[in-house]
């Protein structure tokens, strides 16, 4: 009730407001709320917008004269007639404190253009691709799982998760089981999609950091997979400012170079959207 009426008061000022130039005014069809610090939304996804899976697009709320906007990864695939996305819900943060409180029919505001590293362009071809991320990090890689794409460029993709919690996994355990279940995306994912969640705080199988899982070899391990080899591996990696630091010094001393769209390379890296 509270969520509905903030809303509506928040989205009230939009009846006088004018939308910039360059900017899409689209509905919310659907919100879901995880925990208290994560929810993911769908919007409307206008007829014109084409991006490629994995970008991310700036996004904001009808609510001000000079609305805020903010980075957020596309976690839908290219081909899907909505846009999903996964975001952190930050107490005063400028856009999220607002954003946390859409509902279905809601207007969010998109800007035209998508752009962002964690694209298959950016890569050369290998047998393997590892999608490394935590927190709201997942979003690009939801997107990259559910495109045809990534299963004509690789053989076996590895999504791994890491949050806080064991409630934050659940976008990316249900994102898993429906590219299993679902019978299209089922036919690309079938025994090509590994799922590796792990938490650094709450009692899960799995516990620890990403960085010390694949230093103390235990990825490798649990995967039954060698150890990161640029002959055979990619890596994208999305998360915090810490995480991608740390994540990127790892891979990099096994001899990965860093990819972009004028050069592929063997690795890329993005940050996840906070704020
Ligand atoms: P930790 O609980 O040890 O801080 P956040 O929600 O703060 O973005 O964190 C998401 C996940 O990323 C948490 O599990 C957190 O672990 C982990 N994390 C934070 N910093 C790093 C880092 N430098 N390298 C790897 N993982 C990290």
């Amino acid at each position: 009730m509270q969520t509905a009426d903030l809303s509506h008061s928040a989205q009230a000022s939009a009846t006088a407001f004018a939308i910039p130039a360059n900017v899409y005014a689209e509905k919310v069809v659907s919100v879901t709320h995880y925990t208290d610090r994560l929810f993911s939304f769908r919007i409307t996804r206008p007829q014109s917008f084409r991006f490629r899976s994995g970008e991310f697009v700036m996004i904001g709320l009808p609510n001000a004269e000079r609305p805020v906007f903010r980075a957020y990864s596309i976690a839908s695939p290219a081909w899907d007639d909505e846009l999903e996305f996964f975001s952190i819900k930050v107490p005063d943060g400028p856009l999220t404190s607002h954003l946390q409180k859409i509902v279905a029919g809601d207007t969010v505001l998109l800007r035209q253009k998508s752009t962002g590293t964690l694209v298959l362009d950016a890569l050369t071809p290998a047998k393997r691709l590892y999608m490394i991320s935590t927190g709201t990090g997942i979003a690009p890689f939801a997107s990259l799982i559910r495109d045809p794409e990534t299963y004509e460029k690789f053989d076996q993709i590895i999504l791994t998760h890491t949050c806080r919690d064991v409630a934050e996994l659940e976008y990316g355990a249900e994102l898993y089981r429906q590219s299993v279940e679902d019978a299209l995306i089922g036919e690309l994912t079938n025994g090509r999609l590994t799922y590796y969640s792990s938490t650094t705080r709450g009692r899960f199988p799995r516990m620890g950091r990403i960085t010390a899982l694949i230093e103390n070899g235990s990825l490798f391990a649990d995967l039954g997979v060698e150890a990161f080899d640029p002959a055979n591996d990619r890596v994208m990696i999305c998360g915090s400012m810490a995480m991608l630091h740390d994540v990127k010094a790892l891979v990099e001393k096994a001899g990965f170079r860093e990819g972009s769209h004028s050069e592929p390379g063997d690795f890329v890296v993005e940050r996840a959207f906070v704020g």
